[in-house]
């Protein structure tokens, strides 16, 4: 295992649960305790993984099928993974990723039915144990996240929609794949009541890191 000073956090969920938002919150919060953050995300943070974002984030929902799909995200995640996550680490940043691999598992494996063997098989060739330290699951229904990502997009213009317009099943089945993943995973994966208020889940945010990485946070 190589050494690594930082600690790696990412956030998960369904479309609209807030990540990006919370995101946001928690590097504020870690930088006002003197901690150093690199903020990223998934699919992306990376230049060429930007670019593999775009063919996977635009188009039409049946632009990819489910295991070219799943090929453009590991490609993706190991650029983004030996260019900026790991050596980022290794400065001593905490990263703070919007989504990882967890997303992978949901999206291409529960949600479009890419086996899941072979989906642990192709993240272990790629990227060995590479795994967040701890990941902060954001649990909403499905329609409740689906209408706040209608409200922002409309806010900001993006054409990023290629997920949000799937079927409703497959956002349902998305969030039972995030609660089972959670289930199974208890030491990492802590899963938090999203559909409160910004603020509300902020504190459960900070709580969390407090918890289980961080207990001298300040209050
Ligand atoms: N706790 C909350 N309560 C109500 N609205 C929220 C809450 N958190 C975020 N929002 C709003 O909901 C919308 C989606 O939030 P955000 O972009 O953070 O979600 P996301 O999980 O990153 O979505 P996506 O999966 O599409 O990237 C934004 O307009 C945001 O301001
Ligand atoms: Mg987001």
């Amino acid at each position: 295992m190589n050494v690594r000073y930082g600690r790696f956090v990412s956030f998960e969920g369904g479309e609209g649960a807030g990540k990006s938002t919370q995101v946001r919150l928690l590097a504020t919060a870690l930088r006002e305790a003197g901690i150093r953050v690199t903020v990223t995300r998934e699919p992306g943070g990376s230049p060429g993984a930007e670019d593999i974002r775009g063919l996977l984030v635009t188009g039409e929902p049946s632009r990819w099928e489910p295991v070219s799909e799943a090929l453009l995200l590991y490609a993706a995640r190991r650029d983004h993974w030996v260019r900026l996550i790991e050596p980022a680490l290794k400065r001593g940043h905490w990263v703070i990723s919007d989504r990882f691999a967890d997303s992978t598992l949901v999206y291409q494996g529960v949600g479009r039915g890419v086996d899941r063997a072979w989906l642990d098989e192709l993240h272990q060739l790629v990227l060995g144990d590479v795994a967040p330290d701890l990941t902060l699951l954001l649990d909403l229904p499905a329609e409740i996240g689906l209408a706040r990502t209608l409200t922002r997009d409309q806010a900001s213009a993006t054409d990023e929609t290629r997920f949000e317009r799937m079927t409703l099943d497959f956002h349902q089945s998305l969030r039972r794949g995030f609660t089972g993943l959670a289930a199974g995973d208890p030491a990492r994966i802590v899963t938090l009541d999203a559909s409160g208020g910004v603020d509300e889940v902020a504190k459960a945010v900070l709580e969390s890191i407090r918890t289980k990485l961080l207990k001298e946070l300040p209050g």
